[in-house]
C-alpha cells in the first residue's frame, strides 16, 4: 500500500516508519507540508495515497492552554485538511488522538465508546479533531493513545532519570492516572490495525495502568535506582497551565477483539531501558 504519514519525524511517526517498511511510504512533516494551510489538502491528493496515517499535533499541552487558538488550528482545523484530502482522494485515513479526550472523573478505565468531555484546550482540540474525522468521512479510523515515549525524545522515563541522577531526590504525582504507551508498540498496532480495513474506535496503549508516581518508581527500579528517594505528592502541589484528566486510562476491548494487542507497559518499559544511554 502507499502509505501516507504526516508528522513523520514525531515520537510516533518515527516509530511509524520502522514498523512499514514493507510499504511504499510518504513522509510528511513541517516545513515542506502544513496541515493547517488549506493547499496541503491539494498536495495530499496529488500524492494519491492509500492510507493516511495522521500523527501531527500541538502536543505540548501547556503552550496549548496558553493559545488555544492556535491549538484549534492545528489540531482540528490541520485535521480537517488532512480528512478532506482523504475524501476527495478516497484514501483511508488513521487519525490519532489521546486519552485526554476524556475527562478523567471517573474510577473505571474509558472504553472505546465512552463519553467525551474535554477540560483542557489541547483535549478540546483533539476532540474537534475526533468529531471532523468522523462526521467527513467514512473509511477512519481512531487511534487513541496516552504517554508516549520513545528512544529519541525527551520524554517522562528520560526526564525521571535524568533528575533522579541529578537531584538524588524527586516528588512524583500520584493523582494523575493514565497508560504509559511505547511508540513502537503503537506502531506496530497500527500497522495490523490497517491490514484489516476494520475502521471504527481502537485504544492502543501498553496494557495496564499506573499514576505518574508508579510510572517513576517503576523506571527507578528496573535501571538500579530504586534507593532514590520519591515523595507522593498531588497535582495540587504544582501550578499547571494545562490541567490533565486525574484518572483517564483507556482500555483496549476492540484491538483485543481482532487479535491486536499490546504487551504490559512494565515489560515496553524494560525494552525502552535496554537501549537508553
Ligand atoms: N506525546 C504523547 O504523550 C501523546 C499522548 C496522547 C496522544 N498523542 C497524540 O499522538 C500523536 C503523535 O504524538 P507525538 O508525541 O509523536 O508528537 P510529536 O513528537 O510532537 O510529533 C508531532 C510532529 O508533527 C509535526 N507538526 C506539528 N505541527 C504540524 C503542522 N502544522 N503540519 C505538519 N506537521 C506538524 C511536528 O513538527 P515540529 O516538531 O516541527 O513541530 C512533529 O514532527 C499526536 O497527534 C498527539 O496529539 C500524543
Amino acid at each position: 500500500m502507499k502509505i501516507a504519514i504526516i508528522g513523520v519525524n514525531g515520537q510516533l511517526g518515527t516509530a511509524l516508519r520502522h514498523v512499514l517498511t514493507r510499504h511504499t511510504l510518504i513522509p510528511l512533516d513541517l516545513p515542506e507540508f502544513d496541515i493547517t494551510k488549506p493547499t496541503s489538502t491539494q498536495q495530499l491528493v496529488s500524492l494519491k495515497p492509500d492510507v493516511v496515517i495522521h500523527t501531527a499535533a500541538m502536543t505540548n499541552v501547556d503552550d496549548c492552554a496558553k493559545n488555544p487558538q492556535l491549538a484549534r488550528l492545528v489540531n482540528s482545523f490541520g485535521t480537517q485538511n488532512v480528512a478532506l484530502a482523504c475524501l476527495h482522494s478516497g484514501a483511508e485515513m488513521v487519525y490519532i488522538s489521546t486519552n485526554e479526550v476524556f475527562d478523567g472523573k471517573t474510577d473505571e478505565p474509558y472504553h472505546e465508546y465512552a463519553s467525551r468531555n474535554p477540560i483542557n484546550p489541547y483535549a478540546e482540540s483533539k476532540f474537534y479533531g475526533e468529531e471532523v474525522v468522523r462526521h467527513l468521512l467514512s473509511k477512519w479510523y481512531i487511534v487513541r493513545i496516552a504517554w508516549l515515549f520513545t528512544k529519541k525524545e525527551n520524554n517522562f522515563p528520560a526526564k525521571i532519570i535524568r533528575a533522579a541522577d541529578k537531584l538524588g531526590r524527586l516528588k512524583v504525582v500520584t493523582d494523575e492516572v493514565g497508560n504509559p504507551t511505547y511508540a513502537p508498540d503503537c506502531a506496530e498496532a497500527i500497522k495490523k490495525l490497517i491490514a484489516t480495513h476494520h475502521y471504527g474506535m481502537y485504544h492502543f496503549t501498553n496494557s495496564g495502568y499506573c499514576s505518574r508516581y508508579d510510572f517513576a518508581i517503576e523506571i527507578l527500579r528496573q535501571t538500579g535506582r530504586g534507593h532514590v528517594p520519591v515523595e507522593a505528592i498531588t497535582s495540587d502541589f504544582f501550578e499547571r497551565v494545562s490541567v490533565p484528566p486525574k484518572f483517564s486510562p483507556l482500555v483496549n476491548n476492540c484491538g483485543i477483539a481482532l487479535e491486536i494487542t499490546l504487551r504490559s507497559w512494565q515489560e515496553a518499559l524494560h525494552d525502552y531501558l535496554k537501549s537508553f544511554d
